[in-house]
């Protein structure tokens, strides 16, 4: 069934993971394709529109003045198999629950997405953003994504090297932004079990608990109590998750930072260094401290939180006054991840 609220009058709020009171002029809820095919050549559509996943990943500052669409298309199969090799080919609709996915394929035995476990948010946000944890990117997974162009409702399947992933960032957060609705995702999985463990603390943890060879169950447990050990979980408190992106330096620019701060936590990459970002908000100060009712989460310095009634203007003012403190400290950029409506 397709259904369609106007939002505008009635002030429903739409549901975000930081649980910001927002509302937009139509909201969509589509959850199957020959609604979205219907919906795309009916005109329906009242630009700007928005696709929102769980609403995991936004911050709203204000009403929106167009059109949210919001996926609820369901639906996990196997394709095929690749012979010889031992993988096979597993599609999901985009508005499946990203962790249910996850643990479908651990119970059909199909791995490779295991460390991706409790992310929130759903599998066609995940390609967007390039969702990564714990040593896996979406990138390393995704085999196709199939889409539809809005302006014209035209169907077009994306291969992984079209979809132009870099860390937190695809073609459609780039050129293509807001101009396909991803409507399925087609991930390439293994048959067999090889555990990714080059996550430093992972890798530890396990030992420390004397599992030698986690099964895959157990290391999307394992994930999951990692993660919820770190970052709050939506139920109990509002948030977006990382705000910031890891910033990348060059190495002179690393150098000459780790000459000032020895003991700066990064990464070497192609480009020079990825620096961890929550590191750099804890030196500058802001670890557990608010800024009105938005504050900088005391486990996990990446992520912003709702303290009880926090609007996105909060949100932007303590994000704006942290990056404002590391740049002045570090000469740093931070990027926000999160995208502000
Ligand atoms: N650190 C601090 N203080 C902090 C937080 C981190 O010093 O308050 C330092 C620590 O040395 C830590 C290092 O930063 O070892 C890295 O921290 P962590 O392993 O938590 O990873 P991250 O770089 O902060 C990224 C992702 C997370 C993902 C983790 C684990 C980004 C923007 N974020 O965070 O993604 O879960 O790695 O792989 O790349 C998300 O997208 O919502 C998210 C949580």
């Amino acid at each position: 069934m397709l259904t369609l609220i106007s939002a505008m009058s009635s002030n429903m709020e739409i549901y975000n993971t930081f649980g910001i009171p927002a509302t937009a002029d139509r909201y969509l809820v589509v959850e199957e394709e020959s609604q979205l095919r219907g919906m795309l050549s009916s005109g329906q559509l009242v630009s700007p529109y928005l696709i929102l996943g769980g609403g995991s990943n936004v911050v709203f500052t204000k009403h929106f003045p167009g059109t949210i669409i919001h996926l609820e298309n369901k639906g996990i199969r196997m394709l095929e198999e690749t012979p010889g090799q031992g993988d096979v080919l597993v599609e999901s609709a985009a508005g499946e629950v990203w962790d249910d996915f996850v643990r479908h394929c651990v119970a059909q035995g199909w791995y490779g997405v295991e460390n991706l476990a409790a992310i929130p948010g759903t599998v066609g946000a995940a390609p967007v953003q390039n969702v990564g944890a714990y040593g896996v990117e979406a990138k390393d997974i995704v085999y196709r994504v199939r889409a539809f162009e809005i302006a014209t409702g035209v169907e077009r399947v994306f291969t992984n090297e079209e979809c132009q992933f870099a860390y937190r960032n695809s073609v459609f957060k780039g050129a293509l932004k807001n101009r396909y609705i991803i409507w399925s995702v087609v991930f390439r999985l293994h048959k067999q079990f090889t555990p990714n463990l080059q996550y430093k603390a992972l890798l530890e943890a396990l030992q420390a608990a004397g599992i030698e060879q986690p099964t895959p169950q157990q290391l999307a447990d394992i994930i999951t109590d990692f993660r919820w050990r770190k970052l709050p979980r939506p139920e109990e408190m509002g948030s977006a998750g990382s705000f910031f992106k890891n910033p990348v330096v060059s190495v002179a620019q690393f150098e000459e930072l780790r000459s000032a701060y020895p003991d700066i936590v990064a990464y070497p990459i192609s480009e020079g260094y990825k620096l961890a970002a929550g590191w750099l908000i804890e030196r500058a100060g802001w670890k557990g401290r608010s800024l009105g009712r938005c504050g900088v989460y005391d486990k996990q310095a990446l992520v912003l939180v709702n303290h009880g009634g926090c609007t996105g203007a909060e949100v932007v003012a303590l994000a704006d006054a942290v990056a404002q403190d590391v740049h002045k400290l570090f000469g740093v950029t931070l990027e926000k991840e999160a995208i502000i409506i």
